[in-house]
């Protein structure tokens, strides 16, 4: 598990080595897929384990390098760690102590951001770096402080470093109105406020699936947090957070990005593990454009239709379409005949991988935070880069549905979110190799296949 991360570039007789996607296109998907843990309700729950006064089973981890990297951070925090096996995982954190932890990984990820409230709440007093994460756009973390700043931190950002200290040694409840809707800022403030002297409340808070999972986990080791998934959020602080046992949610991008596969290839796939009332926003926009979807209790049927019809999207905070499923969405517009528009609703900056398309033969025009899709292209296999988590999706959809060979760049971002990607899609009958490739001037010549 250690060391997801880096395993995508290294070093071979002096020359660097980067590993790479080769699709052949194209393909249609066929067959069952299982859903993994929410990554984005799993890099909340790691940190927040860290205040918990006893030992934490949580299951359905995902296998991804953000997890692989909170878990390792913790460790060198002092917490042990404990494989049960490959998606359940044992946190003890008593024995934790505040010292300095490992920057580098710290400012890879976004979710390091989390480690603020965990550190606050278990130490009261934390030291971390501004968050990395995926590049589309200013990303500030601003609602973050507001909100350890109205909980009784000082809160310092320097040198690249985010320094807060719980002013009188244990942080206190608050009113916090968010000027923006933050998932990020809602659930650090939760964790933080969860072993908080007093009440807290959290106004305009975000409503997402990961931020009801994040309360049910803290409320299932002794927190009491209610209202989680409305835009109101009360939190009753207690004095200390007990063991035990929690599962995971099945993760709605993931399996979003499977459904926009299956409708895009015009193949047919049942979803396993999957919360269909999480997914409703995009089975609608996928029976919009004819796709077809059933819903059972836990799993959803896809299947493509011959023909898909253009739509529009703007993406919105939950249960608006989400921001993630923008660019896999993206993709299956330039197939789908007619102009589409697609709003970015929550970044300044997310169509990047807009270029990365047009290399294969898409006809986008954007223009700040909207774009529109001139459909009914085929696409053409190329040289492209996973402009970031999402996006990187997105251009494995597109090389599974353009003719030719495509092969995809900086692929540890699209480790950093998806268990299993190659796998779990060359069972539904894509062909993916990762490859080999030296970083030097004949980069296109082939040195191994795995
Ligand atoms: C989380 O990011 C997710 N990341 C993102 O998923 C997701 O795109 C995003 O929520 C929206 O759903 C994780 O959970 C680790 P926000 P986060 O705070 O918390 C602005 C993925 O692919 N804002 O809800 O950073 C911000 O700039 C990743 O899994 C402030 O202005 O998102 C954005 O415009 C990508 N000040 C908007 O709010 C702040 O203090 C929403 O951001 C915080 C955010």
């Amino acid at each position: 598990m250690v060391g997801l991360y880096a395993g995508r570039i290294r070093q071979y007789r002096k020359v660097l080595i980067l590993e790479k996607y080769v699709i052949n296109g194209a393909t249609t998907l066929h067959g069952e897929v299982e859903i993994s843990g929410a990554k984005n309700a799993a890099v909340a729950i790691i940190p927040a384990a860290l205040m918990v006064d006893g030992v934490c089973c949580i299951e359905n981890i995902p296998q991804i390098s953000d997890t692989d990297m909170l878990l390792t951070i913790l460790k060198e925090l002092g917490a042990k760690i404990r494989y049960i096996n490959k998606s359940t995982i044992e946190i003890d954190a008593r024995n934790a102590t505040y010292k300095d932890a490992p920057y580098d990984l710290m400012r890879k990820i976004r979710a390091s951001y989390y480690l603020i409230g965990a550190m606050l709440g278990r130490f009261g007093s934390a030291k971390t770096t501004m968050p990395g994460g995926c590049n589309f756009g200013v990303r500030p973390i601003d609602q973050h402080i507001k909100g350890m700043t109205a909980l009784g931190a000082d809160v310092d950002v320097k040198n690249g470093f985010v320094y807060a200290d719980a002013r009188d040694g244990r942080l206190h409840g608050a009113r916090i109105y968010l000027d923006k809707v933050s998932v990020g800022a809602t659930m650090n403030i939760i964790i933080a406020a969860a072993l908080a002297q007093g009440r807290t409340i959290i106004e305009n808070a975000a409503r997402e699936p990961h931020i009801v999972d994040l309360a049910n986990f803290l409320n299932s080791m002794g927190a009491d947090i209610r209202g989680a998934g409305t835009d109101t959020v009360k939190i009753n602080g207690v004095d200390k957070l007990h063991g035990g046992s929690y599962a995971i949610i099945p993760d709605q991008i993931e399996a979003g990005t499977y459904m926009v596969a299956a409708a895009a290839t015009g193949g047919e796939v049942l979803l396993k593990n999957v919360i269909p009332r999480h997914l409703e926003c995009i089975s609608a926009k996928l029976r919009e454009t004819g796709t077809i979807v059933q819903e059972n209790e836990d799993s959803v049927l896809v299947k493509g239709a011959s023909t898909l019809r253009r739509v529009n999207v703007k993406t919105l905070p939950y249960p608006g379409f989400p921001t993630d499923m923008q660019p896999p969405m993206g993709t299956l517009l330039c197939l789908a005949n007619g102009t589409s528009v697609i709003t970015e609703g929550v970044y300044d900056n997310r169509f990047k991988y807009m270029n990365e398309l047009r290399k294969m033969g898409a006809e986008v025009q954007v223009d700040g935070r909207v774009a529109v899709i001139e459909g009914g292209r085929r696409l053409t296999g190329a040289l492209v880069q996973a402009c970031d988590l999402r996006a990187g999706a997105a251009m494995v959809i597109a090389g599974m549905c353009a003719v030719g060979t495509t092969i995809v760049e900086d692929i540890h971002y699209i480790e950093r979110g998806y268990e299993d990607f190659v796998g779990k899609l060359n069972a539904l009958g894509a062909d993916i190799k990762i490859v080999d490739f030296p970083d030097n001037d004949d980069s296109e010549k082939i040195i191994s296949v795995v």
